[in-house]
């Protein structure tokens, strides 16, 4: 008979695949300070007052992972940190304190000026549009790009990959009508309409194995610096604060409308490369998926969300702005490293997985 006034203490996973990664390697001191805490499981009040600021948070490395690692409670962990410091004040208290120095960067980020079209779905094309001229990892990739290069972009993705569509299902429980029928439409497809295997997520490690590269969570943490990381952490934040919704909804909707035709490059890039097919079929699936997912997200899960709450409209256009705008960023150092002849990483990748 199972004693119920005694609640049975926590297990380890056994499954190695999703067991927690390891903390990464500190950056600086405000990594250092929140280590220090994870590790110690302290309630100790962290404060990042008397800790040194970079001018720019966006390009600061030791913010952007520690602000990274505070959300990853949320999501998987790290071994060794207790469970229970995912809710702790001063955990979260330093983690608030971080936000505030992101939102801020991310609020004095300047899109190109437009006319605003009385269509929602036509603003957030404009402002898909307003990326296009800027530098193009995926035209690069499918015509001169290297299968080192290739490589090196699937490590950049893998953080946000491997938990594909995760921080976007938190807007599910937030609110109801018909664009939430369309966000759970789009969801199930990312989750691979609960078939083992064919979750997005899964279907990028198999091409992370296919590349030669290591598919564990959180295996490449320490090789990206804080322009990728900026690229997550802003997603998580979206999806943890009930207050961003709209943004996170247009987020989402930019994330949809841009991806066929990168996708459909990063899928001749492989093929040119000679990679293994298997490497192919995540990006050939969303190809297929997005070409429904782009009008959905953009009619029914903005237009339709708007529809009802017409006052949020311009949060929802600031954070398909916001989105642009990060990867925007995370694009020219991909570039301007590529056309240095240097690796965008901060460490080289061993040749394959041992
Ligand atoms: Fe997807
Ligand atoms: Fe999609």
């Amino acid at each position: 008979m199972i004693d119920l006034r005694e609640p049975p203490a926590p297990t380890t996973p056994s499954t190695p695949h999703w067991a927690p990664p390891p903390l990464p390697e500190t950056r600086g001191p405000v990594t250092a300070r929140l280590f220090d805490v994870l590790r110690r499981g302290t309630d100790r009040c962290p404060d990042l007052g008397d800790l040194p600021w970079s001018a720019d948070p966006l390009d600061d490395d030791d913010l952007q992972l520690a602000l990274y690692c505070c959300y990853e409670l949320h999501y998987r962990g790290f071994d060794g940190v207790d469970a229970d410091l995912e809710w702790d004040d001063g955990v979260l208290r330093f983690r608030r304190q971080m936000e505030g120095r992101f939102e801020s960067a991310l609020r004095g980020l300047r899109g190109s000026a437009y006319v605003v079209p009385d269509d929602p779905a036509d603003e957030l094309a404009t402002i898909v549009a307003g990326g296009a001229d800027g530098p193009s990892p995926s035209a690069h990739l499918a015509t001169t790009g290297t299968l080192d290069q290739l490589r090196e972009f699937a490590v950049h993705r893998s953080l946000y990959q491997l938990k594909e569509a995760d921080a976007h299902t938190w807007a599910i429980p937030r609110y109801a009508g018909r664009s939430r029928s369309a966000l759970v439409e789009i969801q199930m497809d990312e989750y691979g309409n609960g078939v083992p295997g064919e979750a997005h997520a899964e279907l990028f490690a198999s091409t992370m194995s296919a590349l030669g590269l290591d598919p564990t969570y959180g295996r490449y943490v320490d090789h990206v610096g804080a322009r990728t990381l900026a690229t997550v952490n802003l997603v998580s934040w979206l999806g943890l604060h009930r207050r961003l919704l709209p943004a996170l909804l247009g987020h989402l909707a930019v994330f949809e409308m841009t991806s066929v035709v990168p996708m459909g490059r990063y899928s001749e890039a492989a093929q040119r490369l000679g990679v293994d097919a298997a490497a192919r079929r995540f990006y050939d699936v969303h190809v297929v998926a997005d070409r429904h997912h782009g009008p959905l997200a953009a009619r029914h899960l903005v237009g339709d969300f708007l529809a009802d709450c017409p006052n949020e409209r311009p949060l929802v256009m600031w954070g398909a702005h916001s989105v642009m705008a990060v990867e925007r960023r995370l694009a020219d150092h991909l570039m301007s490293s590529w056309e240095s002849g240097v690796t965008s990483l901060r460490r080289p990748l061993p040749a394959t997985v041992g």
